[in-house]
């Protein structure tokens, strides 16, 4: 089965169409640069030109940064404030004209990781953290997710988590990695004692430097790296996406 997997971020939005049994892309992505400020109508108009793209008239899952409850979304750290308490499955529907699931970007990409990737067949607690603008947390226990985990604004030293530790943070403070690494492991090592993870996933942007910090964290968990890197928030919106 085809699914359109489109991954809503704070720079791109991005889609191909994905074979959902394989978890592969069809096609070569297409991105478009979000829309600022990233109000729900431009947004929405953004989906659609990506569907248009791809002459789509199937199934679309869209993967959107924000806590996303039964298509309506619930939070706002990186996208505009008037998201709060759109229906953003409603929303897609409509200009698209094609059935859509909405889910939250972090949880696609777990979905994406334990169905084809690092997390396949894993047991127990794993914990899934995308590094990107923000920080975006997936959980599963034996395979199951638990959606919409917020971890990435966990307060550590009276700051959000996210505002010291994302790939952002990195950037907005000039760190070298070695620097941001050491934060990064805090915030883990916060996580971990919180949550008690058998097993850590790296994904999101910076998942393909990982040689660059990984080295550096002190987790008592295994750490696996994403397997499908960028990709994975496509794929794991497609799965959601499935009728
Ligand atoms: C949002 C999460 C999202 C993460 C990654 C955070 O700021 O609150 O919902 O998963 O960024 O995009």
């Amino acid at each position: 089965m085809q699914v359109l997997g489109i991954d809503v971020g704070g720079s791109g939005i991005k889609g191909a169409p994905v074979d959902v049994e394989k978890g592969e892309l069809l096609t070569e992505r297409y991105r478009i640069p979000t829309p600022q400020p990233a109000k729900p109508k431009p947004i929405a108009k953004t989906v659609a030109e990506i569907a248009k793209y791809f002459n789509w008239d199937g199934p679309i899952g869209v993967g959107f940064p924000a806590a996303v409850q039964q298509g309506v979304v619930r939070t706002a750290a990186n996208i505009h404030g008037k998201w709060i308490g759109t229906n953003a499955a409603k929303l897609f529907r409509k200009t698209t004209n094609c059935p859509v699931k909405v889910i939250n970007d972090a949880d696609a990409a777990g979905l994406a990781e334990m169905t084809f990737g690092a997390g396949q067949g894993k047991m127990g607690v794993v914990l899934l953290v995308t590094i990107g603008t923000g920080l975006g947390t997936s959980v599963f226990t034996n395979g199951i997710l638990l959606p919409n985990t917020e971890l990435g604004h966990i307060e550590i030293g009276g700051e959000d988590a996210e505002t010291n530790a994302s790939d952002a943070a990195r950037k907005n403070d000039d760190l070298s990695w070695k620097e941001w690494a050491k934060r990064f492991d805090i915030y883990l090592n916060t996580l971990e004692k919180l949550l008690w993870p058998d097993l850590i996933i790296l994904g999101g942007g910076v998942s393909n430097k990982h040689e660059k910090f990984v080295p550096y964290l002190n987790t008592n968990s295994e750490i696996l790296i994403a397997e499908s890197f960028n990709e994975a928030g496509i794929i794991g919106a497609a799965l959601a996406g499935r009728p």
